[in-house]
């Protein structure tokens, strides 16, 4: 028991059950123990731990490790989190010394640290798997920048774009993800060590030693601040929520295409299910599951949110339900990034049915009037007159010649005049490819 001395009885059985949190927060040992680690050479600076003991307190921190490692550590009955677990491993360890090394430092700094040090592994874990998949669309772009296909807007044709030009879109919209996962990095990397509860110690603690052995960036300015501060956390949860809504993009798109209605594409026997009814049925359902799990992945932001909101200043025990969010979350935009580039590389188009889609519905119209303005007609009259013409075309007369004053021309031909900054034209759409790379490569963190 961590608390014992100013009780008479210890808590009700259901009372530790309720409160423990060792399902959860096992997750943050390794992080526990490098917190452990500095803050014994923090105590070994201000005159608390001889160097044998630091010594020996770093020793066992290893020895704990290793077996972690191997899978030997549980939770004991009597641990109520992760961090009264370390420190009784290193009581049970050590005697006498282990039970030196809470100088100075409190649950309420330690939990915030182990979770600073958990967020900043995650967000480079989510930048490294939204790298590949940018990297994937990249190329992706590259070989699919003359395949024609119709542009939408309100889910109908609008003007012929390529796939690839439309799945740069979702690249561009994943570079940002992968950025906010940067800052998400950049606002946890402050060291909050030596916060104490919520106003420090007096024992001379320097909270530069912590920040420089665990590589944090920098130290907190205010102790209270510090226990109490979870934005980090809220920056990694919406990076991974917008991450999410993205991904539900794409996904539904594949889901679109995949239909018969559609019929752009064929997803690979490796990325469909079957039905156990229906035997003709090929199912997107790896693609309607990360449309799906990201409503999880709101929620979990939208959880932490309102955990946080109208919290007293400064820990309350509240905040142990910070982590579970976090930890979901991380898992399941992980998993749907690494779906998202099983399902991309299983799909197979039907370049065919594309172009037709493209050039049926008079997608060239905005084209035709275009081109009426390039002649000098005013672009309102130019709109009328290539109005007309659709109405035309819509009840069977052929007037693509008239229309843009030489023969049918191919929908490729129509995909390279949209040659304009950012435009679908195959040129235009292998700049954008590179440039995405060149984003990717610049990310850090
Ligand atoms: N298990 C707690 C958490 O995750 C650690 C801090 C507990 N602090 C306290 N004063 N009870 O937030």
């Amino acid at each position: 028991m961590l608390w014992g001395g100013r009780f008479e009885r210890g808590p009700h059985p259901d009372m530790v059950a309720f409160t423990r949190s060792t399902d959860v927060d096992l997750a943050l040992l390794p992080h526990d123990i490098a917190a452990t680690k500095a803050h014994a050479l923090a105590l070994l600076d201000a005159g608390l731990l001889s160097a044998d003991e630091q010594k020996s307190i770093d020793g066992a921190c290893d020895d704990l490790l290793a077996r972690w490692e191997r899978g030997e550590l549980v939770p004991s009955s009597i641990d109520e989190d992760v961090h009264s677990m370390v420190e009784r491993l290193l009581t049970e360890a050590l005697g006498e010394t282990g039970k030196r090394i809470h100088a100075g430092r409190s649950r309420n700094d330690l939990v915030a640290t182990d979770f600073r040090l958990w967020c900043r592994d995650a967000s480079a874990a989510a930048i490294d798997e939204l790298r590949r998949l940018i990297e994937d669309i990249a190329s992706f772009a590259d070989g699919q920048a003359e395949t024609v296909m119709p542009g939408y807007t309100h889910l109908q044709r609008a003007q012929p774009v390529s796939m690839g030009f439309h799945m740069l879109a979702h690249g561009f919209s994943l570079l940002r993800d992968a950025q906010r996962f940067v800052n998400a990095h950049r606002s946890a990397n402050v060291s909050v060590l030596g916060a104490g509860a919520m106003a420090g110690n007096t024992l001379g603690i320097d909270p530069e030693i912590a920040r420089d052995e665990l590589g944090f960036s920098s130290v907190f300015d205010n102790a209270m601040d510090a226990v109490s501060d979870r934005d980090f956390a809220a920056d990694l949860l919406y990076a991974c929520s917008t991450t999410a809504v993205h991904l539900s993009r794409l996904a539904e798109e594949i889901v679109l295409w995949t239909s018969s209605e559609f019929g752009f594409a064929r997803l690979g026997d490796d990325w469909s299910t079957g039905s156990s009814m229906m035997p003709q049925k090929r199912n997107p359902d790896a693609a309607e599951l990360i449309r799906g799990r990201s409503a999880a992945t709101i929620g979990d932001l939208t959880g932490l949110l309102v955990l946080l909101k109208g919290l007293p200043l400064a820990y309350d025990r509240d905040l142990q339900e910070d982590k579970g969010f976090a930890f979901g979350a991380l898992a399941r935009t992980l998993e749907s990034i690494r779906a998202t580039r099983g399902v991309l590389g299983a799909l197979r188009f039907d370049k065919d049915r594309m172009a037709e889609a493209a050039g049926a519905s008079a997608t060239w119209a905005t084209d035709v009037a275009e081109e009426m303005v390039r002649r000098g007609t005013p672009f309102r009259e130019a709109h009328e007159r290539a109005g007309q013409l659709v109405r035309r075309y819509e009840s069977g007369e052929d007037i693509v010649e008239e229309a843009f004053g030489f023969p049918e021309s191919s929908q490729l031909d129509a995909l390279k005049r949209r040659s304009s900054w950012g435009g679908p034209a195959p040129e235009r759409v292998r700049e954008q490819a590179a440039s995405l790379r060149k984003g990717t490569a610049s990310l850090g963190a």
